[in-house]
């Protein structure tokens, strides 16, 4: 098969949602729709319980989340699927966001009965910048859950997108019945997983037939018919265009639970869910078509044997075709670079992959390489962009406990960090760490990981800070002397970049005022926009 037919089989997504709405559920039932997993049960829940804080145990289970399932490959029908997995607390939203860059569509599951979430908003932000086709799966029918009508309402109001549903409910909770499929014209009727035996399905194409009465009720038979035509009259019809533009939402109703509803969107992702697409980097668009390999590298994982110091690199692959054991260009370390035991993820299983595709997520094996973001090619020196680095929301010292380990101390913080479980900042004079995280449990995380990795102790002491702003400025005098007079505020990123840790909103707008020929950037991420 040649590189057109590898990339034209290939979908790569990512399901995402509001811890709770169903994700993990959705999930398990993909995989056993396409054989990767045989028992229900068998994916476990990568989310820190509700409630829990700095459990180290659930910390453990959340880094730990087996490194197989960070991305997970399966066959359906003739397409190959790679699911990437995405973490559902919100302290790790930045992995989230991350690997949001290394898909081509997502599925966005709504809980029915809570609708938009704080979650759902902020993923769908980051689906928006990117311009990411989304298919909706509004899940746990069988509670008793909103109106359709406003939930529809309320995602485009919230997400700023245009639904269309192609499924629509009949009853909702103790009053539902089932699915009408609003496209191929067939009924599906609702049985709880505790008494199903086999779905019942039935063609209906005219609504008016009088089987749909029988089947239904005459009652649930005729709110069926006026609502569908209120459907057709109130919403476009489906079209891939916008839906490939990220501007159109197909959307499905179901229970992941009860495996029902479930089919219908598979069915309909792989038909709609765009093939890997070009990407961006700092010299024009690659192609996947383009024979040159090239990928980029957009998530770092620890290895979990505590006898291997090495962690797996994660590398989305954008063009041509990998091949083990062949040299490649590590473009930021100006490197060349072999690859032994690349890994792929088919069927749950980690195995060696001998060659990989665009679309494919492959496990590079690595000592210290890479950093999220690196680009490798075949030779070329370009890199791509848009990996977001979020803006760290908390800030606190790092203070060294064991002065005899502060080597430990060092090497560990610069490696957890590479692995964007935070951002380091440095301040001078000496010499003090300042680490940012976006949640919480990272802190936790971080001095757990530093003991029982690096065997260093730390503490975190907190600091005035309210967000961390890289700066630039046409003007390097200006620059200069902004650094200088701010010393205090001014510290160094891991590459040697100023960054202004602004104390306050206020004192923020107010240097945004004062220095007009100063730019502020929020994220890191404008050092790919310039370079
Ligand atoms: P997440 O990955 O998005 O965080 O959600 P997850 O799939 O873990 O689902 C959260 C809870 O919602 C789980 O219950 C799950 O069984 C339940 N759930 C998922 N889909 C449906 C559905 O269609 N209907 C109903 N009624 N419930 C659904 P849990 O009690 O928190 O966990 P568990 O003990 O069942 O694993």
């Amino acid at each position: 098969m040649g590189l057109s037919e590898e990339i034209a089989k290939r979908r790569t997504f990512a399901i995402i949602s509001h811890p709770d709405a169903g994700k993990t559920t959705l999930t398990e039932k993909f995989l056993l729709y396409g054989g990767a997993i045989q028992t229900a049960g068998a994916v476990k829940s990568n989310k820190i319980r509700k409630g829990a804080t700095s459990d180290f145990l659930d910390i453990e289970r959340q880094r730990g989340i087996s490194v197989t399932t960070s991305v997970m490959t399966f066959q359906y029908g003739g397409t190959l699927i790679n699911l990437l997995d995405t973490p559902g607390h919100k302290d790790f939203a930045e992995d989230t966001y991350r690997t949001l860059t290394a898909v081509d569509s997502v599925i966005l599951v709504i809980d029915s009965t809570k609708g938009v979430e704080p979650q759902t908003e902020r993923l769908m932000e980051v689906c928006r910048m990117r311009q990411t086709p989304v298919i909706v799966f509004i899940n746990k029918l069988d509670l008793e859950g909103r109106d359709p009508f406003s939930l529809m309402d309320e995602l485009e109001e919230m997400l700023s997108i245009r639904v269309r549903p192609l499924t629509w409910p009949i009853g909702v909770g103790a009053t539902f019945q089932g699915v009408y499929d609003l496209y191929n014209r067939n009924l599906r009727l609702f049985e709880s997983i505790k008494t199903r035996k086999e779905a019942t399905s039935e063609r209906i194409d005219d609504l008016a037939d009088h089987r749909l009465d029988q089947l239904l009720g005459p009652g649930p038979a005729q709110e069926l018919r006026e609502e569908t035509e209120l459907i057709n009259g109130v919403y476009d019809p489906f079209d891939l265009v916008p839906y490939r533009q990220g501007k159109l939402a197909p959307l499905f109703f179901g229970s992941a639970f009860n495996n029902f509803g479930v089919r219908e969107v598979l069915d309909t992702f792989v038909r709609i869910a765009p093939p890997p697409g070009p990407r961006e980097t700092d010299q024009g668009l690659v192609k996947p078509e383009d024979p040159e390999f090239s990928g980029f590298v957009f998530k770092i994982h620890a290895n979990l044997d505590p006898n291997h110091r090495d962690r797996m690199a994660f590398l989305r692959i954008c063009s041509g075709q990998f091949k083990r054991n062949t040299f490649y260009h590590h473009v930021r370390q100006d490197k060349q670079l072999r690859f032994a035991n690349p890994t792929t993820f088919l069927a749950a299983q980690k195995t060696l992959v001998d060659e990989a595709w665009p679309g494919d997520v492959i496990g590079l094996y690595d000592t210290g390489n890479f950093k999220i973001g690196d680009t490798l090619t075949a030779g070329a020196s370009f890199n791509f962009r848009g990996i977001p680095s979020f803006s760290p929301e908390l800030f606190r010292e790092l203070v060294n406990l064991d002065p005899m380990r502060s080597k430990q101390l060092e090497k560990g913080i610069r490696q957890l960090t590479d692995e964007g479980v935070a951002q380091l900042f440095t301040q001078q004079p000496g010499n003090k760490k300042i680490v940012g995280c976006v949640g919480e449990l990272q802190f936790d995380v971080i001095r757990y990981r530093l003991e029982h990795e690096y065997g260093a102790q730390c503490a975190f002491q907190a600091i005035q800070a309210h967000k961390a702003c890289w700066i630039t400025s046409d003007d390097p005098a200006a620059l200069e002397n902004f650094i200088r007079i701010k010393t205090t505020q001014v510290v160094s990123d891991k590459d040697g970049n100023p960054v202004f840790m602004a104390p306050s909103a206020y004192m923020l707008d107010l240097e945004q005022r004062n220095n007009p020929e100063i730019t502020f950037h929020l994220t890191s991420e404008f050092k790919t926009l310039q370079a």
